[in-house]
């Protein structure tokens, strides 16, 4: 090799060394909600936070509305590592043998956010995402949405009204035992496919807090909305074991104060996003808005305790005890 060639040999070498330095490490952070909702807004907020604290040496890419991946692809993909980071909805890890998780989905289980907060942000959820380590994944926070309203083309305000209703649920075997224990007909569904169900009618109604209802237009074909926060619908943020642990320390040190940050954002946001979501439903005329009267919604929650004693085993009767003593539920 002669000076010329062994000068630009060296050149060569320089530039891709120096852009392999440069290259950002990439997190796909695939979603399946629209941008406007608490999961949306808190998933961009992540990536303002962890690009600016890593100086550009990451680079989050946020793919919203299933782009990507629709609900039971996401968790295979982030388990072969084709994306980096989710946050499923909790009502979703029973398909991965994480039963536990459902738990969270026991219908008037959690009076309010205090109550389900003392259960995310104590011992039983730490114990809880622990359990992802199992499957190669790892959970860094619980985010916030809210407690969900039940929607429907006939009034649903007593038990008997959900006889026969086909209802789209999320893939958990507690949601499938709230709804047959007052005796609808529950249907597993990807949520990317809720609005064309409901406006075909394959299904009849489905339930989900004001804010995904809302951003997905669902009201718009659905008659009736009622407002009976029967249960909870959040996430748990999670990522490729493999990935967070081979990230370089400073590098995972700035994402995880990112992620404690946004994690506070999320949760600050979710209720009055649910708030401002129910506004609009009301004010879009149409759909009609249902209130339960105490005794209504106190039937609800009878008839639905049968979910409660059936799942009692599927979920871990430590695991359904430990969160009873947190929350005061009482059957
Ligand atoms: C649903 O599938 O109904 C929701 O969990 C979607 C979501 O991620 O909020």
């Amino acid at each position: 090799m002669n000076m010329k060639s062994l000068l630009s040999a060296a050149l060569l070498l320089t530039f891709s060394a120096s852009s392999v330095m440069a290259a950002p490490i990439v997190i796909k952070f695939s979603h399946v909600v629209a941008v406007n909702t608490p999961k949306g807004q808190a998933a961009e907020y992540f990536k303002k936070l962890a690009e600016e604290r890593t100086k550009g040496a990451v680079k989050v890419e946020v793919y919203p509305n299933s782009q990507l991946y629709k609900d039971k692809e996401e968790m295979e993909a982030l388990q072969m590592g084709s994306v980096q980071m989710l946050a499923p909805s909790l009502a979703k890890f029973g398909p991965l043998g994480l039963k536990e998780f459902e738990v969270f989905d026991l219908p008037f289980i959690f009076d309010d956010r205090a109550e389900l907060h003392k259960v995310t942000q104590g011992p039983v959820g730490a114990k809880l995402l622990k359990k992802l380590e199992t499957k190669g994944l790892m959970g860094l926070a619980y985010w916030d949405n809210g407690f969900k309203v039940m929607s429907a083309n006939k009034p649903l305000k007593t038990v008997d009204d959900f006889k026969g209703q086909k209802m789209r649920i999320q893939s958990s075997k507690v949601l499938d035992a709230q709804m047959r224990s007052v005796g609808a007909i529950p249907q597993v569904m990807a949520f990317s496919e809720v609005y064309q169900a409901l406006q075909t009618g394959v299904v009849d109604g489905t339930e989900n807090p004001p804010s995904n209802l809302y951003t997905q237009k669902m009201h718009e074909v659905q008659k009736y909305v009622t407002i009976s926060r029967h249960g909870y619908l959040g996430y748990a943020v999670l990522v490729n074991k493999k990935f967070w642990m081979g990230l370089p320390a400073d590098i995972r040190a700035a994402l995880e104060s990112s992620m404690k940050d946004t994690t506070k954002f999320a949760n600050d946001i979710a209720q009055k996003d649910n708030d401002d979501a129910l506004a609009e439903v009301k004010k879009s005329g149409k759909s009609q808005i249902i209130t339960l009267t105490p005794q209504e919604r106190a039937a609800w929650k009878r008839a639905m305790d049968k979910a409660h004693k059936d799942n009692m085993g599927r979920i871990g009767a430590d695991i359904v005890n430990e969160v009873y003593k947190v929350t005061g539920y009482k059957p």
